[in-house]
C-alpha cells in the first residue's frame, strides 16, 4: 500500500455521518440545533433520498467533568444526571425530526468495550508515552484537577474562564498546567502540584501526518474557518496530550497499574461514533465495519470541537490504523440569541422542549429559520422578529400559499382528480424546465455544506410555483377556457410534487403532510430526489388527491412579544443575581448577649422636616417625631434624597444613641437604613404603615 493515510473511501456511495455527541449535563437549545444537528440531518436525509447508503450516528456524551460537576451542583449522582438528560435530549431530537439511524450513549456496555479496546490496541502498539508528571491537585478536595475542575487565565488569549483542557473563548486546546492563576472549581482553592502517572498521546509525532493530510490535502475542500484553525495549531507546534485522568467517573484505563484512573472524556467520546455504529448494525443485522473502513466519514460539529475532530481524533485513528479518516468536518460558528451569547448557565437560550410548548407543531419553522440564518461562515444572531418574518413572509406567504391554492383549486374544479394536461404553452414548458433544474441546484449547495443557500433555493422553487399561478390566474381563466385551466393545474401540481420531494431534508414534517395531501402513497413507487429532474411527470392525470389542509399558520405579534418578554425577565433575573453575587456581604459581627440587645431602643418615627446642612454635601438636618418627642437628627443621606421627598416618611430610629455634635448641630439618634440591589439607600420602615410613632422594635 502506497497510501500513507486512509481518507479516500473507494466506495463513493457509502456515508458515515456523525453529529457531535452532546454532553448530558443539560437540555439542548437552538444553538445545538443550528450549529450541528439540523445541518447534519439535512445532509443525511438528502443522501438517503439520493439512494446512498447512510449511517447517521450520534449519542450522548456521558463522561467527563461536565457531568460530575452537574451532579455535585444538583446534589445527586452522575448516573442520575446522565439518565435524566439522556432522556430529555433524545426526546428533543426525535421531536425535531433529527433522523439518526442510531442514538446511543457512552455509558453503554458496547461503548466501554469499544473504547477500552481502542486504548489497549494503541497501548500495545506503543503509541502512548507513559510518564509521571506534576499535575494540579486540590488539597482540600483531595483530588487532581483537570478539565472543567480547574479554571484560570488562558495563556493564548488572556480569557479569564479557560478550562484545564480548553479555552472556549479562543478555542485553544490546553493542558491544565498551562493555565495562569489556576483555581479549583470544586473548592475555590489554589491548587498545588503533585506527581501522578498518565498516558500521553505524543501529538508532536503527528506533525508531518497532519501537515500532509490536512494542510496539503484539504486546503480546498474544507471550510476556511476549519482549515485555518487547524493550520494555525499545527504551525504553533503540537505537544503531547494526556489521554487519561485521575477521576472516578469515566471508563477505567484498561491496563495494569492504572487504578483510580479513567480515559479522558475527549479520548472516549469520539470513539462513541464507532460504538454507536456497532450498536446500530447489530440491531439492523448489518456489518458495521464497512462504515469505518470504506465509507465517506463526515463529522458535523460546532467550532469549539474543531481541534478534537481535526487533530486529536484523526491522530488517534491514524495511530490505531484500522479505520478511515474524516473526509470533511464542516464545523459551524456560533449562534447568538437576540444579540447575546447563548448560555446554559445564564438561561439565555430557547430550549427545545420549551419551544414546543409555545409553538406545538412548528418544528419545521424553527428548523427553517435556523437553516436560513445558519452560522455557517460567521457567528449569527437568532431573533424572534426574524423567526416571525421567515414564517409569515416565506413559509406562509410563499410555500404555504402556493400549495394551498393548488390543492384547494384542484378539489374545487376536479374533486381532487388530477386533470389531463392539454398542449403546453411556452411558459408551461419553461416552468417545467425550471422545476427540473432545482434538484441539481439544491444538491450542489448541500454538497458544499451550504445549507442556508440550499434553503433559499428551496424557497425559490416555491416562488416559481407561486409566480406561475399568479401569472396564469386559473381562477379567472376558468370562466372562459376550462381546457386551459386543466393544463395550468397539471403543471402546478407537478411543482407541488417536486416541492414535496426536495423539501424533505429541510422541512420533514411539512413534506410528510404535503405527500399525504398529494396522496404519494397511491403512486406506483415513492418519488426520490433524482425523479424530480428525470421523470417526465411526477403526478399522473387521474391520480386522486387528499383533502387540503394548511401547511403553515401565521405567527402573531403577541406570540413574539411573549417570547421577548420571557427573555427580558431572564435578563432581569441575571442582573439581580449578578448584583447579589458581587454585593459585598459584610462578615457577621461578634456575638452579643441578649442584654446587649435590649439596651437598644429602636422606635418607629416620622420625618417632619428636612433641610440641607449648610456647607455640607452629605448631611441633612431632620426633625423627627419619635412618639416620645420631636428631635433633631443629622443624617448623611443628602446625596441620596432631596429634602422634600422624605418629609412625611415613616422611619425606624435608634433613639437612645448618645447625642453628638455634627457641624455645630446636636444629633439625637440615628435613622436605620440599608442599600437595595441598585446600591440605592432605602429606609427601613415598617410594612404596616399604620404603626404609630413611638412603637418600639424588638
Ligand atoms: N460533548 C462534546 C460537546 O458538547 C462533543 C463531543 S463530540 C465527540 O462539546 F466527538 F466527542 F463525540
Ligand atoms: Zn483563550
Amino acid at each position: 500500500m502506497s497510501q500513507k493515510y486512509n481518507d479516500t473511501a473507494q466506495n463513493r456511495d457509502r456515508f458515515t455521518i456523525t453529529a457531535a455527541l452532546p454532553y448530558t449535563n443539560g437540555p439542548i437549545h437552538i444553538g445545538h440545533l443550528a450549529g450541528v444537528y439540523v445541518p447534519a440531518d439535512i445532509y443525511a436525509r438528502y443522501l438517503r433520498l439520493k439512494g446512498k447508503e447512510v449511517a447517521f450516528i450520534c449519542g450522548s456524551d456521558e463522561h467527563g467533568v461536565a457531568i460530575s460537576m452537574k451532579a455535585k451542583k444538583e446534589g445527586t449522582t452522575p448516573q442520575e444526571i446522565i439518565d435524566k438528560y439522556h432522556g430529555i435530549i433524545k426526546k428533543s431530537f426525535a421531536e425535531f425530526g433529527i433522523s439518526f439511524d442510531n442514538y446511543s450513549r457512552t455509558s453503554a456496555e458496547i461503548h466501554h468495550q469499544t473504547a477500552s479496546e481502542f486504548f489497549k490496541k494503541m497501548y500495545e502498539d506503543g503509541k502512548f508515552i507513559e510518564e509521571v508528571t506534576e499535575q494540579l491537585y486540590d488539597e482540600e478536595a483531595q483530588q487532581f484537577l483537570a478539565d472543567r475542575f480547574v479554571v484560570g487565565t488562558c495563556p493564548k488569549c488572556g480569557h479569564d474562564g479557560a478550562y484545564g483542557d480548553q479555552c472556549e473563548n479562543c478555542g485553544s486546546s490546553l493542558n491544565a498546567t498551562d493555565l495562569i492563576n489556576p483555581k479549583s472549581t470544586i473548592t475555590g482553592s489554589i491548587p498545588v502540584l503533585k506527581e501522578t502517572k498518565h498516558w500521553f498521546l505524543p501529538l508532536d509525532q503527528y506533525d508531518s501526518f497532519l501537515r500532509e493530510w490536512v494542510i496539503k490535502g484539504h486546503k480546498k475542500d474544507w471550510k476556511p474557518n476549519v482549515y485555518g484553525q487547524v493550520k494555525s495549531w499545527v504551525d504553533e507546534g503540537l505537544k503531547p496530550r494526556a489521554v487519561t485522568r485521575d477521576l472516578d467517573w469515566g471508563i477505567p484505563v484498561p491496563v495494569e497499574g492504572a487504578d483510580g484512573k479513567v480515559l479522558y472524556v475527549w479520548f472516549d467520546a469520539p470513539i462513541g461514533y464507532i460504538s454507536s455504529t456497532k450498536e446500530w448494525a447489530a440491531r439492523e443485522g448489518k456489518d458495521w465495519k464497512p462504515f469505518w473502513e470504506d465509507s465517506r466519514l463526515i463529522h458535523f460539529i460546532g467550532k469549539d470541537n474543531i481541534v478534537f475532530h481535526c487533530i486529536i481524533f484523526p491522530a488517534m485513528l491514524q495511530a490505531h490504523g484500522d479505520y478511515i479518516l474524516p473526509e470533511n468536518v464542516p464545523a459551524n460558528e456560533f449562534l447568538n440569541l437576540e444579540g447575546n451569547k447563548l448560555s446554559t448557565s445564564k438561561n439565555w437560550a430557547v430550549w427545545l422542549h420549551e419551544y414546543l410548548e409555545d409553538f406545538p407543531e412548528k418544528q419545521d419553522v424553527l428548523r427553517y429559520t435556523l437553516t436560513a440564518n445558519a452560522p455557517e461562515t460567521k457567528d449569527n444572531d437568532f431573533t424572534w422578529k426574524d423567526f416571525q418574518s421567515r414564517n409569515n413572509n416565506e413559509l406562509v406567504a410563499i410555500f404555504g400559499n402556493f400549495i394551498n391554492r393548488v390543492v384547494v383549486l384542484s378539489q374545487k374544479y376536479y374533486n381532487g382528480v388530477i386533470p389531463q394536461a392539454g398542449t403546453f404553452s411556452e411558459v408551461d414548458k419553461q416552468t417545467l424546465q425550471e422545476l427540473k433544474k432545482y434538484p441539481e441546484i439544491i444538491s450542489s449547495s448541500i454538497e458544499k455544506y451550504r445549507f442556508r443557500e440550499a434553503s433559499q433555493e428551496l424557497m425559490n422553487l416555491a416562488r416559481l410555483g407561486n409566480k406561475y399561478l399568479a401569472d396564469e390566474e386559473p381562477w379567472k381563466v376558468i370562466k372562459q377556457d376550462e381546457e386551459r385551466v386543466k393544463t395550468i393545474m397539471n403543471v402546478a401540481l407537478q411543482i407541488a410534487a417536486g416541492l414535496a420531494v426536495v423539501s424533505e431534508p429541510f422541512l420533514p414534517f411539512t413534506s410528510e403532510k404535503l405527500k399525504q395531501m398529494l396522496a404519494f402513497s397511491k403512486l406506483e413507487s415513492d418519488l426520490q430526489w433524482n425523479d424530480v429532474a428525470e421523470k417526465e411527470i411526477l403526478l399522473p392525470s387521474g391520480h386522486t388527491l387528499e383533502k387540503a389542509s394548511l401547511l403553515f399558520t401565521k405567527v402573531e405579534d403577541e406570540e413574539i412579544q411573549k417570547q421577548l418578554e420571557k427573555l427580558e425577565a431572564t435578563k432581569k433575573e441575571n442582573n439581580a443575581a449578578q448584583k447579589g453575587e458581587t454585593a459585598e456581604v459584610v462578615p457577621q459581627k461578634d456575638t452579643i448577649t441578649f442584654d446587649d440587645f435590649t439596651k437598644l431602643d429602636i422606635r418607629v418615627g416620622t420625618i417632619l422636616e428636612a433641610e440641607k446642612m449648610p456647607k455640607a454635601d452629605k448631611l441633612l438636618v431632620l426633625k423627627v417625631d419619635t412618639g416620645i418627642d420631636k428631635r433633631t437628627i443629622v443624617s448623611g443621606i443628602a446625596e441620596h434624597f432631596k429634602p422634600e421627598e422624605i418629609i412625611g416618611k415613616k422611619v425606624t430610629v435608634l433613639v437612645n444613641l448618645a447625642p453628638r455634635k455634627l457641624r455645630g448641630v446636636t444629633s439625637e439618634g440615628m435613622i436605620l437604613m440599608t442599600e437595595n440591589s441598585d446600591d440605592k439607600i432605602v429606609f427601613i420602615n415598617p410594612d404596616e404603615s399604620e404603626v404609630p410613632n413611638g412603637k418600639t422594635i424588638n
